[in-house]
């Protein structure tokens, strides 16, 4: 793990609420993972005092670069929003446990809903570099929430989408499209990042069809080190060591199906 203070190459709004961060911070690309995030100090004063987490949308470990997607929700996230190209952020990563690469068979299906889609980008690259099939189901309130669409087709990878009020792709949600799409094609390995709600249908769907995956979770962070316990959440059975709460910053944010409570 890196502190870095990493001038902003860009930053962009792709709508009102979602922007684009491109950091220059080689020792943190060269060695992250997908599904790993990063802590970033919002602002150059004290407040908010709390680093904000923020999974990995870019790893480019040849050009020393990082992207960031992400949604403004509430203060901090505001501040990120305002932080302009050629200023300094001060960061800490890579963080937490990313996702598995490595699983049998040749189908991967990813599954984002909203912003969740943004560490799922990485994962995609690094399927398609390691010759898997990579299908992307995507799911928003609507058209305007479909994100990054484009640069997953732009893999080679199948992308499915469905939004709430039918503005683009099917009408419905995307746990919807994903038991459709379960009905008649054999899956490999499922990834899902997104509201905790899908999360937590797309975990009980694979424990229930013996699919194996992973979820990616968000939790309100402190420390992002393990150190303060504000992230933790429970277990379904203890670990080997005994432990009944796991911490989402460092033994996750990817937990596999079935692991803890959603
Ligand atoms: Fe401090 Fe996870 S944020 S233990």
């Amino acid at each position: 793990m890196f502190q870095i203070s990493a001038p902003i190459r860009s930053h962009r709004a792709l709508r009102p609420d979602i922007f684009f961060l491109e950091l220059e911070a080689p020792s943190i690309a060269e060695k992250a993972q997908p599904g790993q995030f990063v802590h970033i100090k919002v602002s150059e004063g004290f407040d908010p005092l709390l680093r904000r987490p923020f999974s990995l949308h870019e790893i480019k470990g040849q050009e020393g670069t990082l992207g960031v997607l992400y949604q403004v929700v509430g203060k901090g996230t505001k501040l990120l929003s305002q932080r302009q190209a050629g200023e300094e952020i001060d960061l800490l990563g890579p963080l937490g446990k990313g996702f598995s690469l490595n699983f049998s068979g040749d189908h991967g299906v990813l599954l984002g809903g909203g912003i969740g889609v943004a560490p799922l980008f990485p994962l995609a690259e690094s399927l398609i570099s390691a010759g898997k099939k990579v299908t992307v189901l995507l799911g928003a309130r609507s058209e305007g929430l479909i994100l990054s669409r484009e640069k997953f087709s732009g893999l080679g990878c199948r992308v499915l989408v469905t939004t709430d009020d039918g503005s683009l792709g099917e009408k419905g949600n995307v746990i919807e499209l994903l038991k459709k799409y379960l009905t008649d094609h054999p899956v490999d390995f499922l990834y899902a990042c997104g509201p905790e709600i899908v999360l937590a249908h797309v975990d009980r769907l694979g424990v229930e069809r013996g699919i194996p995956g992973e979820v990616s979770l968000e939790a309100m962070m402190g420390c992002g080190v393990g150190a303060c316990l504000s992230c933790s959440c429970a277990r379904k059975d203890e670990n080997e060591t005994g432990k009944k709460y796991a911490k989402v910053c460092s033994d996750g944010p990817v937990f596999s199906f079935g692991e803890v409570q959603i």
